[in-house]
């Protein structure tokens, strides 16, 4: 007798039942179903439709087929007679199974769509009490020849797998690692790996062609593969898609609906928001960035008469106005302060700062390439600005800090100099802890490359004491900004949670069954990266992308992305408390067991609350599923998952020795914190801040396009005799700055269907576990609290990087958000 609710099992006959099954379809309704439809044609004309068959797979083995036990197949006609029930886009039918008595618990169910189109399957109940949580496209069968697979709702480590679909789930995953060749299409659904060879475009010539992405060259973690067909000039290079060609993802994680729809209206939005600065900078030149006021909502400010030429009027004009920025709102000047800087530096960008432990820093770069490894700084730029202390004290009180660019940009020079309107130095920028806390930047080491290497072209710049200096000053923390900017946007953002993070996604798809408790974890936290990342292939980093138009760094943005990957990138230090060992030193006697050297550093004391909650989380979960180091050796889908991620998706670092050991509990609950924390918690900080915090062009600009001036140079003396111009020039022109400002406003958003840390929406895979449930509703309270806990440090007078005049609240890490760019809330998974 089947294991089922009491009035669900009908017998036939003696020998058989009957189980009725609920099926909640949605239709297709977007561009890909009708690509779908149309390649059918080409395959000749509809056959008649047979509806979808469907057959359920017991739990049970059968010896006589050495597999599960099967029902009966049944179809499925998803027409409006056969309609059972559903709202909106979600229909229910009733379909009825046919089973003999001894089939046992229903494991699997398999699903063949003889239709046209692709359908969205949601779920399949059976007997009201055994749930398929399908989620997933189920393609014609002319498409996909397979049957489509679904697992019971519920987790199984591999070595628990029920026997009757033990081979199926085998089978299901060598489904979607694919052969490793031919050309993947949009309704495929295998994810595999490659190298980032789809970035230029060198058959339309050399200023288009960018080098490859992963090898000795150039190393760099893999992407998912397209198999798109190489270009007509160099066959190691996979040919761009055209305008409106998507990039291939595995069709489930193409976007939902409503985040294509808002990504559309961003982008008509952000089309719209540049036709005027477009204009104007076209009639009124490329030096008026600060007229970028102009275009922003509520600037309060007078406009010029000039501007009445291009006012489209009223309310229409202040439609198309920019949201203004966090930071503009509070900052009324047109350059960044000191204090800001400073504390800039803590929350709004907040990874790179470190603790100076030697004055002056040391270059680590190789002297015979770069030049004398000596830092310009000296005593006499700093010690006025010390409260008294000398540079042995200060180091030893830990109250000396540096933002040090000078070892990744410095290689990197001569060839942004060369380019066109884009100068860089690489510059070092000496911080002092004040008695208030506040950061403040007291010097600045700006270095130029030389052809002798036993020379060095490093010029020190302090704070202001006449108005020649002042400006001095400003243009060089402009220069520092657009350094960050760059290190923000190429380094912490891109390369260390997008792409170092992807390769994770697609072994685990391959490697992790989705019954895998691993999978069903990490499952929201994949949501929607590969396609993030795809679009970014297609629009942001590729040559000419809008990562290159924007930054400094130009066409060497994703050199210089490779070059700190080679250098730098370690996953064992990718984990929270690790990361900000250059902030922090351990202590035992603080409830984490660091402490911070600065206690009111926003981003480290919110991020700490969220990190602990993580890994409270992934202890109580893998610890219910796996008792001891042999439970993690013997299961072979979660080795190969890591096994993977470390060959195949870092395949330039595989032979590293800090690679973390996945042999017990302790290593797997690591991993996991450290991978959650990334694609979530780490990832709102580097993404969602972008606009508000970075969205106001004079204050952060991301691309500097001259040097400044020396007393022996000729613009010495239109510096000197108009600094505003001259400092006006050296930033972005106006439409870069609204171009700008229109990217981030898009990338920093949060669309509608967008879902945060800690909320639950689905959890009956654990129907059964009550340990992980409570640990779910647990975490879901943490992060609750933990917004009440931002609320009232946001409102502590004693903490001047977050509250006081004119200083921003720190919200980036606050779970929850609104739609759009709002500076705060927590996703799940990377999906800007
Ligand atoms: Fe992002």
């Amino acid at each position: 007798m089947v294991a089922l609710n009491e009035g669900e099992v009908v017998p036939e006959k003696s020998s058989t039942l009957k189980l009725s099954a609920l099926v909640t379809v949605r239709n297709g309704n977007d561009d890909n179903n009708n690509m779908v439809s149309n390649l059918l044609t080409i395959f000749g004309p509809p056959k008649q439709t047979q509806g979808v068959v469907l057959q359920l797979v017991s739990t049970e083995f059968d010896p006589r087929r050495m597999d599960g036990k099967l029902s009966k197949k049944t179809v499925l006609e998803l027409s409006e007679e056969h309609k059972f029930g559903g709202e909106g886009r979600s229909i229910s039918y009733k379909v009825d199974f046919m089973v003999d008595s001894d089939f046992g618990v229903p494991g699997a169910v398999t699903v063949v769509n003889n239709y046209h189109n692709e359908f969205f399957l949601e779920t399949i109940t059976v007997a009201q009490n055994i749930h398929f949580a399908c989620k997933s496209w189920v393609q014609p069968s002319k498409l996909h020849p397979q049957n489509r697979t679904f697992f019971v709702n519920k987790a199984y480590l591999p070595s628990e797998t029920p026997s009757g679909v033990k081979e199926l789930r085998e089978r299901e995953l060598m489904q979607l690692r694919g052969d490793g060749s031919g050309r993947r299409l949009s309704w495929e659904r295998v994810y595999d790996y490659d190298v980032y060879n789809d970035l230029g475009d060198p058959h339309m010539g050399e200023e288009h062609a960018r080098p490859t992405l992963g090898g000795q060259c150039n190393p760099y973690p893999t992407r998912c593969r397209t198999g798109r067909p190489p270009t007509t000039t160099d066959t190691k290079a996979e040919s761009r898609p055209r305008e409106s060609e998507l990039i291939y993802v595995p069709r489930d994680e193409e976007l939902g609906d409503i985040k294509k729809e808002t990504i559309d209206q961003g982008k008509l939005m952000a089309i719209l928001r540049n036709i005027m600065p477009a204009f104007t900078d076209k009639i009124l030149g490329n030096e008026g960035v600060f007229n970028i006021d102009h275009f922003i909502k509520d600037s309060g400010q007078s406009e010029p008469l000039s501007w009445n030429l291009f006012k489209f009027g009223g309310a229409i004009q202040e439609f198309f106005k920019f949201d203004p920025p966090k930071v503009f709102s509070r900052e009324k000047s047109h350059f960044i302060q000191d204090d800001e800087l400073g504390r800039q530096v803590l929350a709004a960008f907040p990874l790179s700062i470190e603790r100076l432990k030697v004055f002056p820093p040391e270059s680590k770069l190789d002297p015979s390439k770069y030049g004398s490894v000596e830092s310009a700084l000296k005593e006499e730029h700093i010690i006025d600005h010390l409260e008294g202390m000398s540079i042995q004290q200060v180091l030893e009180n830990n109250k000396l800090f540096v933002l040090d660019y000078h070892d990744v940009y410095l290689p990197f020079l001569h060839g942004i100099n060369a380019l066109e309107e884009r100068k860089a130095y690489a510059t070092t920028t000496i911080f002092f802890l004040t008695k208030m806390g506040t950061l403040k930047p007291i010097a600045i080491q700006l270095a130029l490359p030389t052809e002798n290497p036993n020379t060095s072209s490093k010029q020190i710049l302090t704070p202001p004491k006449d108005a020649t200096s002042k400006w001095l000053w400003q243009l060089a923390k402009a220069h520092v900004c657009s350094n960050d900017a760059g290190v923000h946007t190429l380094v912490h953002h891109w390369l260390r949670i997008h792409a170092c993070m992807e390769p994770l996604i697609i072994a685990a798809h391959r490697q992790l069954s989705v019954m895998h408790p691993i999978f069903k974890l990490l499952h929201p936290h994949m949501r929607y990266t590969l396609k993030t990342n795809a679009i970014s292939r297609q629009t942001l980093i590729n040559a000419e992308g809008t990562i290159e138009i924007d930054h400094t760094l130009g066409r060497y943005c994703m050199q210089f992305s490779s070059a700190v990957y080679k250098d730098w990138w370690r996953f064992d230090m990718e984990g929270f408390p690790a990361d900000l060992l250059g902030l922090a030193v351990p202590d035992t006697t603080q409830p984490h067991g660091i402490r911070l050297l600065i206690e009111d550093y926003p981003y480290a004391a919110d991020g700490l609350l969220i990190w602990f909650s993580i890994e409270k989380l992934v202890q109580t979960y893998v610890n219910h599923y796996y008792r001891n180091s042999i439970a993690i050796s013997s299961d072979n889908e979660l080795q190969s998952w890591y096994r993977e991620f470390i060959n195949l998706g870092h395949p330039d670092h595989k032979n590293a020795s800090w690679w973390p050991e996945l042999a017990n509990p302790e290593d797997l609950i690591s991993i996991l914190t450290t991978v959650i924390w990334n694609v979530s918690a780490q990832h709102a900080v580097l993404n969602f801040g972008q606009y508000p915090y970075g969205g106001y062009v004079p204050i952060r600009p991301p691309l500097m396009r001259k040097l400044i001036p020396k007393e022996e140079d000729p613009e010495y003396t239109d510096f000197v005799k108009d600094p505003q111009r001259y400092f006006l020039s050296s930033l972005p022109s106006l439409f870069q700055a609204s171009k700008f400002m229109a990217v981030t406003n898009i990338g920093s958003a949060h669309s509608p269907d967008e879902e945060y840390i800690g909320d639950i929406k689905d959890l009956s895979s654990w129907v059964g576990e009550p340990e992980i449930i409570d640990a779910f509703n647990q975490f879901s309270m943490d992060m609750k609290s933990i917004e009440m806990e931002i609320g009232r440090r946001n409102a502590d007078p004693k903490l001047r990087n977050r509250c006081g005049v004119d200083v921003l609240p720190y919200e980036l890490l606050i779970p929850s958000s609104g739609i759009g760019a709002t500076g705060r809330g927590v996703p799940n998974s990377v999906t800007a």
